[in-house]
């Protein structure tokens, strides 16, 4: 298992947004969580890659583990370019596609040219991007359409070579044809890559996941199987939300 999540809690200003949340993400697989509005999804995603514990108001206590050590035990820069987070609207820096793709490598020292072309050249292949930008790299990246932004933004997390993608709702601001590519793109990467992919989409949860974690009410209710869960999900609660009774 490469991450870990052990009796997780996370309280806003006091009031309980998660609640003893234990689960674990195996390598190379697609877990998705799943539940309705409110129910502590993102909380959950910005407790995997450490972010919660920077925020004001908040009270986070369990223990996650990457790799088998406590996330709180990285130096941050190493956490945040071992666990990659993509946000729901496409957010690419107001820059070229360039310098978006080169952004967080420079960071990390690298500085010879070649490399850092060779990086950015294989990620943008791999997120499927690199045919349609390669002629105007330096085109500002916010003229790009919404599925290619979030194809970009995917790609520049890529470029730092994460262990781990996480993704929060990546197809809600995008059409059901860039949804597809953005769909095929993670069933690509998970050769390579462990994704969590938070999404209110159950069709898209059951079609790309292996693995599904549901979330009510801050509880995590029932985790499994994906296929499993959808088929024959086992408390009262998963079968009223995945048959469209709430959510
Ligand atoms: N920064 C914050 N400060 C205070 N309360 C918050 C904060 N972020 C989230 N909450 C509250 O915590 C609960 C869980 O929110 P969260 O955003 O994790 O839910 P979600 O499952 O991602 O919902 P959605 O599907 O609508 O995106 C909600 O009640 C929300 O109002
Ligand atoms: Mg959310």
């Amino acid at each position: 298992m490469i991450l870990t999540v052990k009796d997780v809690s996370v309280l806003y200003d006091g009031k309980p947004a998660l609640e003893h949340v234990s689960f674990e993400v195996p390598e190379r697989q697609i877990t998705a969580i799943i539940g309705p509005s409110g129910c502590g999804k993102s909380t959950m995603l910005r407790c995997l890659n450490g972010l919660i514990r920077e925020e004001n108001g908040v009270r986070f206590s369990g223990e996650i583990c990457l790799e088998g050590r406590e996330i709180g035990s990285y130096p941050p820069d190493e956490l945040r370019r071992r666990v990659g987070l993509v946000f729901q609207t496409p957010a690419p820096f107001p820059f070229s596609i360039y310098k978006n793709m080169a952004y967080a490598a420079r960071y990390f020292g690298l500085r010879e040219k070649g490399k850092l072309d060779k990086i950015i050249r294989e990620k943008l292949e791999l997120a499927g991007l690199y045919e349609e930008v390669k002629d105007e790299m330096n085109k500002s990246a916010l003229k790009l359409s919404g599925g290619q932004q979030q194809r970009l933004c995917i790609a520049r997390a890529l470029t730092v070579e994460p262990d781990v993608l996480l993704l929060d709702e990546p197809c809600s601001a995008l059409d059901v044809k860039s949804s597809a590519i953005i769909e095929k793109l993670l069933l690509e990467l998970k050769q390579r890559y462990t994704i969590v992919i938070v999404t209110h989409n159950l069709a898209q949860a059951r079609r790309i996941s292996d693995r599904a974690v549901f979330l009510y009410n801050g509880r995590l209710v029932e985790q499994g199987v994906t296929e499993a869960l959808f088929q024959d999900p086992q408390e009262e609660e998963t079968k009223d939300f995945l048959g469209g009774v709430f959510g």
